[in-house]
Parts: structure tokens; sequence; C-alpha cells
């Protein structure tokens, strides 16, 4: 493990004070007791109070997709927040409405929903699925004042807020809190596209929306197979049935295309897609993307927020957007995320009792392991390497997207010996 500079050491004693104060947060997180960190650069994270240096594979989970202290988003935040931080939605301001334009036309140009017209723009991803799920309501309701209901899935995930928790599954999320939204469904999608097919038509008078991670990925890293995710648009289009697909961890590039959808026919592409998390590099700003049908059934004073759009977190988005949308950024994605597939699956090869399968695409990868991986996790960050687990028992790989090839060598080594230290 790499000393640190001289120079960080006042601003280290400062921050190990920090950490006697742990006590006064509620208590949600189990977080490590000997872990501060203190600053990042690219793919790696520094903890100067403990003197460790860590290559981060988590990204702030799946969030800082141009890395740790990024010099192009600190500069326009230095720059942005010296003409304007917030307005309200009460006036318009150009960094809004430029991103707009941008999301539009950006998903449009790398093969995302054709029929995206509109965006709403708020703070977090949970809030970008509250949005959603009203819009497909209302649309719904138009229609028939009973079709309200949702059809979500198993194993997915969507957020902690009310509406977002009610379609997330997890009844570890979800029981300690009670009664939910009700209408909510949860099908497999695993189950044939006839099932699903007969329980949405069967219920078609009562189901406004259907919302679907493209790639599943607090549930472990699993991708929706195309020709399931065509046959249940079709589904949905013949029965009035707004398509939700939530790309707030998968999108942004992360797949290797702009939006994981963009792998789909057009006619897969969704009514509604949600973004957020990478959409900031860290800075909380998500979007909520609908085509003119969904428009249409929205009246002024439905729905509202008072960050959302903000001149701020808009412009570092208009940046982060000009970034990852580029051809040659998503084919580097693409490279990085076979290279790493590629070492796992040799690791796999080493140890093929331990490690049941390797999967993803682009740099959101999982690799299964026959019981949880919690040792693994923790003899990984002893030695100087940040991963996170996904579902009861995936290692989830979710770099910074602008992680070096050295970086991914060090991290993989790191991970190699923990393995090997853990199972051998
Ligand atoms: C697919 C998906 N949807 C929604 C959310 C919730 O986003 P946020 O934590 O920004 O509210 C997450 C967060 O992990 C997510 O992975």
């Amino acid at each position: 493990m790499l000393k640190l500079k001289s120079t960080f050491v006042p601003a280290a004693k400062r921050a190990a004070s920090a950490l006697d104060k742990h006590g006064f947060q509620v208590t949600t997180y189990a977080r490590p007791q000997d872990l501060l960190i203190t600053r990042g650069n690219n793919s790696k994270l520094y903890d100067d109070v403990h003197n460790k240096e860590y290559i981060d594979f988590t990204a702030g989970i799946a969030v800082t997709s141009l890395g740790h202290s990024n010099p192009g988003v600190a500069k326009i935040l230095c720059d942005q927040s010296q003409k304007l931080i917030h307005s309200s939605n009460l006036y318009y301001n150009p960094e809004c409405l430029e991103l707009s334009e941008k999301i539009v036309s950006k998903t449009k140009e790398f093969g995302g929903q054709f029929d995206c017209t509109k965006v709403f723009l708020c703070n977090s991803g949970t809030e970008a699925n509250e949005a959603a799920l009203k819009f497909a309501k209302k649309h719904g309701i138009q229609l028939n004042p009973q079709k309200q209901g949702i059809v979500a899935f198993q194993n997915a995930f969507h957020g902690r807020t009310m509406g977002a928790l009610s379609v997330t599954s997890n009844p570890k999320y979800r029981t300690p809190f009670g009664d939910l939204i009700p209408g909510v469904s949860f099908l497999n999608i695993h189950d044939e596209l006839t099932t699903l097919a007969d329980f949405i038509s069967s219920k078609k008078d009562e189901i406004a929306g259907l919302i679907v991670e493209p790639i599943q990925g607090e549930g472990g890293v699993f991708p929706i197979d195309a020709d399931k995710l065509v046959g249940l648009k079709k589904i949905c289009a013949e029965n009035d049935v707004v398509v939700i697909y939530d790309e707030i961890q998968c999108g942004m590039g992360r797949t290797g295309k702009l939006w994981a959808h963009a792998y789909l026919p057009k006619e897969a592409h969704p009514d509604i897609f949600t973004s957020a998390k990478a959409l900031g590099n860290g800075y909380p700003i998500a979007a909520t993307m609908v085509n003119d049908k969904i428009n249409d059934a929205l009246q002024v004073g439905d729905h509202g927020t008072t960050y959302g759009g903000n001149p701020l977190g808009c412009a570092i988005s208009n940046y982060v957007l000009d970034v990852i949308g580029d051809e040659k950024f998503l084919q580097e994605v693409n490279r990085k995320g076979e290279l790493l597939t590629s070492r796992l699956k040799q690791l796999q090869k080493k140890f093929p009792e331990h490690i049941t399968d390797v999967r993803g695409k682009g740099l959101i990868i999982g690799a299964e392991f026959a019981e949880a991986p919690k040792e693994l996790i923790q003899k990984a960050r002893e030695n100087g390497l940040l991963i996170i687990t996904a579902g009861k028992s995936t290692v989830r790989f979710v770099p910074p997207l602008t992680i070096t090839d050295d970086e991914i060598e060090q991290g993989l080594s790191i991970f190699e010996k923990a393995v090997e230290d853990v199972y051998a």
C-alpha cells in the first residue's frame, strides 16, 4: 500500500476527529469503522486518516462514471456556482433548457427511445421513478379510472420512497413500512412470455404501467433477454400499458451504449425511461424521459420539484453527457468491459466451484459466487480494493468508466489474491 504525501497530514488529522462523530447518524447503514474516505482521483480513493489508498470498483455505486474529482466536472461546478446555483422552476434557466434538448437529441442519436420528446428533471433515482409512476398512472386513469395498477418484477430495485419502494419487491426493504401504494403486482421476469402476457391482458383494465430494469443491478446484475423485452413491449402496447425502463444504474454509457435499451430494436423501446446516478457524476440530478403520448396526459401542476433542473446540476450534466455521449468513449467502455470480463472468466476457471457465473455488459459486470461473498469483500478491502455485492451472492463490478487499464489490472490482482486467500 502506498504511503501518502506529508501535505495531506494536517487535513488527515482534522478528518480523524470526524470518525468520532459517527454516532450522530441514524442507524440505516452498517459501515466499516476503519475507513474514512477523504479524497479521490479517477478510480482511486484515499483514506488519509489511516494512510490507505484503494482502487474503487464501485464508483459510488455506479455514479462517478467520469472518475472521482473529475477536473472537467470540478471546473464547471466552480464556474457555474459563481454564476447561478438555483433559481427554481418558476422561471427558465439556459442550462436546464440545454440539458433537456441534449438528452432528447443524444437519446435519438445513440439509438435510444426513438419517440422521446420531453424531459422532467429532478434530483435522485427514486424521484425520477416517482415521476414515471405518476405519469403512467395519470395516462391510465384518463383511459379508465380503474386503470391505475403497476406491474413490476421480483428481484428488481427502483428506490426507497413510498412509490418507488412499492414497486420494489425485496421484503427486507418493504415490510418494516407497512402499507405501501396498492395495485402493484410482482411477476417473475423469467416466466414464459405467454404467462406474463396472460396476466397483463387479463387485467388490462386495471394496469396502467409496467416498470423494468433492462439489467437488474441491485438484484444481482441480471441482463434481461432482448426477446423478453420485445415481447413485453408488444403485450403492453396492445393493452394500453405504459412501459417504463429504469436505467438509473445501467444507463449513461455503463453498458457501452448510451442507454441499455439502445441494444434493443425500436419496437422494444419504452414510453418512459429514467436516469440518475452517473447523470451528474456525483452531483444529485435525475431525469424522466417521455414520449408525446405520456406528455399529452400531463397538465401544468401535475408534478413538481423545488431543486429539479437547477442550473448547477444541469451545467454539470451537460458536460457529463457530452463526454459519455461520444462513440469513441463508448467503444472504450466496451473494450475495458471485455478486459475485465475475460480476466474474471479466467479466474472462474481457476475456482469453478466458487465462481459459478460471470455476466453483464460493458462495465456492469457480476461474478456469481456459490455462497455470499462477505469475507471476500472484506479481504479485498483490507488489501486496497473496494467492491460491492448485489443480490444474494454476486460481486458487482461497476468502476468509473474512465478507469485505466492499469487500474483494472491492479484491482483485479487484489481481487484474485483475495479469492485465493478466502477459497484456496
Ligand atoms: C435501478 C435503480 N433504480 C433506482 C435507484 C434509486 O436511486 P437513488 O438511490 O438515486 O434514489 C437505484 C439505486 O441504486 C437503482 O439502482
